[in-house]
Parts: structure tokens; sequence; C-alpha cells
């Protein structure tokens, strides 16, 4: 665990999906990833019910804490994650999302992850508005964007959520909140910069590196791009 419990906005930071990496080589993959300068780990938890797919669980994360220095950033794609919070807690999830669709009771579920000690964050489907995060928005140290519809690593970004994230910025810089806002789905070279344009500075991409052929040159070329916006 990273102790991530500061509630900081930072700059890009890259936050590869292992979604997409080869999973009966996971603790490879993630080795290789960190070395090629990956900031965090992006750890998708599916169940099935929320979302047509179904990943890993809290046991997965305890290995993966065991194998990487990288905070884990994980992302539940899952119905009633007040059940599970802890669990992934104590597997070693330094940030925690969960989906405003998931939650009847989403004030309470925020704070039981800010209880946990984990940065706390809540995810929003590309068609649900904003506005479902009005109540609580200065309780979060993230807001994830989710650019494709959950469930699949492999698509394609919906272009839409990048009025989405401006709006989110502009609110956020308003309010002088200090909240990172982190956008999942169908990242790749060629759009990171107008994420970053648009204001997001926490950015997921699964398969634009781990299908590509050399992870560093991958992240490196996003970063460049990132440091030229
Ligand atoms: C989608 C997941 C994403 C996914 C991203 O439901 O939440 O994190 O793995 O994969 P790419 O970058 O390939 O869209
Ligand atoms: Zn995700």
């Amino acid at each position: 665990m990273g102790g991530t419990t500061a509630k900081k906005a930072s700059p890009g930071r890259i936050a590869p999906s292992i979604l997409s990496a080869d999973f009966a080589r996971l603790g490879e993959e993630v080795a290789a990833v960190s070395a090629a300068g990956a900031d965090l780990l992006h750890v998708d938890v599916m169940d099935g019910h929320f979302v047509p797919n179904l990943t890993i669980g809290p046991p997965v994360v305890t290995s993966l804490d065991h194998v990487t220095d990288l905070p884990l950033d994980v992302h539940l794609m899952i119905e009633r994650p007040e059940r599970s919070i802890e669990s992934f807690r104590k597997a070693g999830a330094d940030w925690i999302s969960v989906h405003a669709e998931a939650c009847t009771h989403l004030h309470r579920v925020v704070q039981q992850i800010r209880e946990t000690g984990a940065r706390a964050g809540v995810a929003l489907n590309p068609a649900t508005p904003l506005s479902h995060l009005d109540l609580v928005l200065a309780d979060l140290d993230f807001v994830l964007i989710m650019s494709v519809n959950p469930g699949f690593s492999g698509q394609k970004f919906i272009p839409a959520c990048l009025d989405k994230i401006r709006m989110m910025r502009a609110r956020i810089d308003r309010e002088r909140l200090s909240i990172d806002i982190e956008v999942d789905g169908g990242i790749k070279v060629d759009n990171i910069a107008e994420a970053a344009r648009a204001g997001a500075n926490v950015f997921v991409a699964g398969s634009s590196i781990f299908e590509s052929a050399d992870y560093a040159a991958t992240l490196s070329s996003m970063r460049k791009r990132l440091a030229a916006v």
C-alpha cells in the first residue's frame, strides 16, 4: 500500500490497465509497465452484473500488491460495492472508485472508502450526467470519467466525453477543489493530449499500452504528448 491519503491533484499521471495484460504472466506484465514508467496500476474489477464481464477479486489485488510498489487504482464495476470495499482495501487498493450508477447510497459509500484511508473516487458512465456528483464532490479525491461504456478494453473513445471532462474541470477549478480527473477508455498516444487539454490529469490506458510492442516507447510517446499540452 502506498498510503496515498493526501488530497492533491497532480499533473499527467498514466495508469496502465491490467485488463489488457496477459493474465498468465501478470507479474511480469506489471514489472514491465512499472519499468516503463507507469505512475499507478489500474485494476478493473467486474462482477458480470453491473457490467457484462467478469474479472478479478481481492486475492489478485493482494498478489499485485506483493509484486509492485505502484499505487493500485482499483476501479469497481460491481453492484453493491459497499460489501467489498474493505476487502479490496485490505488487499492493497490505494485508490478505490465506485460507480455512481451502482450505489443507492452514494454518500455513504464515499464515506466508507474515505474511512479505509484509500483515495476515494466516483466513476460515471458516458450517459450519466455530472450532476450525480453534486452532493459528494467535495468529499472526493478523484472523479473517474468513463470515455467508453465499461466492460471491455479495446473500445473506441467516445468524443462527447471531452465536453464532460471540460465541464468537470471548470467546476473543480471554480470551486477551488483539489480533485483529480481520471479518464478511462480508448486513451491512446493520438488522443491523450486532447483529454489533457479538456482537463483530465490521470489517464488510464489498457490496450494502447499492452498491445504495443514496446511499453516504454508507448509510455514515453504519451508523456511527450502530455508535455506539449
Ligand atoms: C473498461 C475499463 C477500462 C479498460 C480500458 O471497462 O474500465 O479500464 O480496461 O481499456 P482501453 O484503454 O483499452 O480502452
Ligand atoms: Zn477501468
